[in-house]
C-alpha cells in the first residue's frame, strides 16, 4: 500500500532512496518516484512502472542532494501513470509530499484550495496536502504540517520537504506505518524496517498522529497537541542478510525453504523439547482470562483469514471453546456481538492491515480482551492489542505469504494446547502426545521440501490449464482455499478453493477434462469421505492431482497424480498439505514468467480499506 523513504545527512541521498524502494517494492509498484533537495530547489523525478524503471532513468541524470524522500505506489485515487506518481509538489515546487494512505476529505479540501488559487494537475488525494500545507505555511514548517494535518481526514503516513526551510524533513503518521532510522550523522524515515536494516538497526515507531521533525543530527517528535515527546529508540534485532534473496530465485522459494527453520523458532521457548511439555511462562494471556473465555472471535484478512479457518477447527476441538471466525473487513461493519467474556484474536503478518487493525479497535470498544498474532513487532495491531504472539516468520518479502502462514498456524497449535492445559480439556498425556508429534513437524517438512523436483515435474503438465478447483474436507478445507488463492494470485490462473463435499452443488457442473482439480485428501477422519468426492470428479474425465499420505496404496489408482505427505496426526496435516501447494503454485507461476513476488494489484501490506 505504497512505501515511503526518507534520507538526511552528508550522503548523496538517491542511492539509499533506491535501494530502500527496492525493498519496499512489496508494497506496491504501480509507480515510483524521488525528490531531492539542494540549493533551495528540489528536483522530482517519478514514472509509472516499477522502481528498476526509474533507476534507469535516474542512471542517465541523478539529481545531486544530501535530502531526499522516494516512494512507490500502489495506486487507489488516480491511475498508475507519470502525473499521479508520487512526490507531489505544490504550487511553487518550495513543498513536496510523499504520502501513504487515504484522505478521505480530499474532494473539498481541493475546491477549496482551486478556489484559493491553487494549481491542481493530479487526479490523486495526496496532491492536496503539498498545497494545503503551502496555505497554512507562514514561517514554521512543522507548524505548517501539523495545522494542515487537523483538517485530513483518512489515514496517512506522510514526509514532507520544503525548500523554504531546507534542513529538515516533517513527517507523521495516521493509521499508516511510519519508522524513523538512526544513524551516525544521518537519519532516515520508512514505512517498514527492510529498508532500513543495511543503515541502522536503532528505529523509533511514530504513533498516531505524532509528528517528527528530523534533520540529519537528530528528530523532536510531538504530539498532535504540540507536546514534544521522549520516545524509546528500539533495537530490531533482524540481520540484513534476512532480507537478501541468498541465491534463491525468488523470495518466494526462499521463504518457502525457510519454513524447517521459522517452524523450530515458534516452538522455541514456548515448548520444552526434551519434557515435551508447554512453557506457560513464555506465552500469552493471564490465567484467569483463559479459564473464562466463553467464546473466541478470530478476525484476519486474506490468507491469515485461512489461518485463521484452520484456528476454528484446531481450537474447538482441542478447548471445546466455540470459534467465530470473521474476514476483519466484514466484521467492522457488522453488529458487533463481542463482550468481556469472548476472546479476539486477531491475525496479521504485517500488523497493519487496515480492515484488521480497524476490526481490534471494534473489539476494544466491546470490551473484549485482545490477542494479536502477529510477525512484527513495534506495528499498530501489536501496540494496540492486550497481548502479543509473535509468529516469529522474520522478514517476509514475497508479497504473497509463506513462511508466515505456516507460522501462523504453530502459534494457534500452541496456543490451543495451552489453552486446553489451563481449562484441562485434554489431559497431559494427550496433550504430550500432540506434543510429541509437533516437534517432529520440522523433519517431515524437510522430507517435503525435497520434493520440489516432483513438483517442479507437476508445473509442466498443470501450467496449461486455465481453470482448477481445490479441494479439502474438515480441517484441510482451510488450505483448499489457500492453495487456490496461493495460485490465482501469483499465476493470474483462475483457482476456487472448496469444501470437498460442497463439490456437488455447484462446482462439479464445472468439471470436464480441462478443468483439474487438486486435492488434499490425508489418511484421517474424513479420508473415505474424501475418496468418494474424487470418484465423483473422476467420472467426469477431470484430472485429479492428489496431496496424500505417504504409505497410502490406494490413492494411486484413483487420482492421476499424487504427491506424498508423511503421516501425522490429523490436527496437524494442515502445516504439512500446505507446503506442496505453495511450491507447486509457485512453479506454476515461474514456469508461466510471472513476477512471482511482485503479483500485479497486489500488495503485501494493505493499509487502506
Ligand atoms: C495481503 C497479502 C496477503 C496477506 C493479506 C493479509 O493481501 O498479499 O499475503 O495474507 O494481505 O495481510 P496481514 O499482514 O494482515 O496478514
Amino acid at each position: 500500500m505504497c512505501g515511503i523513504i526518507g534520507y538526511i545527512g552528508s550522503k548523496e541521498a538517491v542511492p539509499i532512496l533506491l535501494d530502500g524502494l527496492k525493498k519496499l517494492e512489496y508494497r506496491g509498484y504501480d509507480s515510483a518516484g524521488i525528490a531531492v533537495l539542494k540549493d533551495n530547489k528540489i528536483k522530482i523525478v517519478k514514472c509509472k512502472g516499477k522502481v528498476a524503471k526509474l533507476e534507469n532513468l535516474l542512471e542517465k541524470d541523478a539529481p545531486k542532494g544530501n535530502i531526499g524522500l522516494g516512494h512507490t505506489r500502489w495506486a487507489t485515487h488516480g491511475k498508475p501513470n507519470d502525473i499521479n506518481a508520487h512526490p507531489h509538489n505544490g504550487c511553487n515546487s518550495e513543498i513536496v509530499v510523499v504520502h501513504n494512505g487515504i484522505i478521505e476529505n480530499y474532494m473539498s479540501l481541493r475546491e477549496r484550495l482551486i478556489l484559493e488559487g491553487h494549481n491542481f494537475i493530479s487526479e490523486t488525494d495526496t496532491e492536496v496536502l503539498p498545497h494545503l500545507i503551502e496555505s497554512n505555511y507562514h514561517n514554521d514548517f512543522t507548524l505548517a504540517v501539523k495545522e494542515s494535518l487537523k483538517e485530513i481526514e483518512g489515514s496517512y503516513a506522510i514526509g514532507v520537504i520544503s525548500t523554504r526551510d531546507p534542513g529538515k524533513i516533517v513527517a507523521s503518521r495516521c493509521g499508516s506505518p511510519l519508522i524513523i532510522g538512526i544513524g551516525e550523522g544521518e537519519m532516515f524515515l520508512a514505512s517498514d524496517i527492510p529498508a532500513l536494516l543495511i543503515y541502522t538497526n536503532r528505529v523509533i515507531f511514530l504513533e498516531e498522529r505524532e509528528i517528527a521533525t528530523i534533520t540529519k543530527d537528530g528528530v523532536e517528535i510531538i504530539n498532535s497537541k504540540g507536546k514534544i515527546l521522549h520516545k524509546k529508540v528500539i533495537n530490531i534485532d533482524w540481520g540484513e542478510e534476512m532480507i537478501e534473496k541468498s541465491g534463491y530465485k525468488h523470495f518466494m522459494l526462499k521463504e518457502i525453504f525457510q519454513e524447517t527453520m521459522v517452524i523450530r523458532n515458534n516452538l522455541e521457548g514456548r515448548i520444552n523439547l526434551s519434557t515435551k511439555t508447554l512453557q506457560p511462562e513464555n506465552l500469552p494471556l493471564p490465567l484467569d482470562r483463559i479459564k473464562e473465555i466463553e467464546r473466541i472471535s478470530i478476525l484476519a484478512c486474506g490468507s491469515s483469514y485461512y489461518t485463521a479457518l484452520a484456528g476454528k477447527y484446531i481450537f474447538e476441538e482441542l478447548t471445546g471453546i466455540p470459534v467465530e471466525v470473521d474476514y476483519s473487513s466484514e466484521f467492522r461493519y457488522r453488529k458487533i456481538l463481542l463482550g468481556k467474556k469472548d476472546l479476539a484474536i486477531l491475525i496479521s503478518q504485517s500488523g497493519e492491515t487496515a480492515d484488521t487493525l480497524a476490526a481490534l479497535r471494534a473489539c476494544r470498544k466491546a470490551g473484549s480482551y485482545i490477542l494479536a498474532l502477529t510477525n512484527v513487532r513495534g506495528s499498530a495491531i501489536s501496540r494496540e492489542a492486550d497481548s502479543v504472539m509473535y509468529i516469529k516468520a522474520g522478514p517476509e518479502i514475497g508479497v504473497a505469504t509463506t513462511k508466515a502462514f505456516v507460522s501462523q498456524l504453530m502459534c494457534l497449535y500452541i496456543l490451543s494446547l495451552y489453552f486446553a492445559q489451563v481449562r484441562k480439556t485434554l489431559d497431559l498425556s494427550e496433550i504430550n502426545k500432540i506434543i510429541s508429534e509437533l516437534i517432529k513437524i520440522p523433519q517431515m517438512v524437510e522430507i517435503i521440501l525435497l520434493k520440489e523436483p516432483e513438483i517442479i515435474k507437476l508445473s509442466e503438465e498443470f501450467h496449461k490449464y486455465h481453470n482448477f478447483l481445490y479441494l479439502g474436507r474438515g480441517i484441510n478445507y482451510p488450505i483448499a482455499l489457500e492453495g487456490a488463492l496461493k495460485l490465482k494470485e501469483i499465476s493470474y490462473i483462475h483457482a476456487e478453493g472448496y469444501a470437498a463435499g460442497e463439490m456437488k452443488h455447484g462446482p462439479i457442473a464445472l468439471l470436464d477434462k480441462t478443468f483439474p482439480v487438486v486435492v488434499i485428501v490425508p489418511q484421517d477422519k474424513v479420508y473415505t469421505k474424501v475418496i468418494n468426492n474424487i470418484k465423483e470428479v473422476k467420472a467426469r474425465d477431470t484430472l485429479v492431482l492428489a496431496i496424500a499420505t505417504e504409505g497410502d496404496k490406494e490413492i494411486i489408482n484413483i487420482a492421476d497424480k499424487v504427491i506424498y505427505i508423511p503421516k501425522t496426526l490429523d490436527i496437524l496435516y494442515p502445516i504439512l498439505s500446505v507446503i506442496p501447494l505453495q511450491l507447486f503454485a509457485y512453479h506454476i507461476a515461474d514456469r508461466l514468467g510471472c513476477d512471482v513476488d511482485k503479483p500485479r494489484n497486489l500488495a503485501k501490506s494493505v493499509t487502506v480499506e
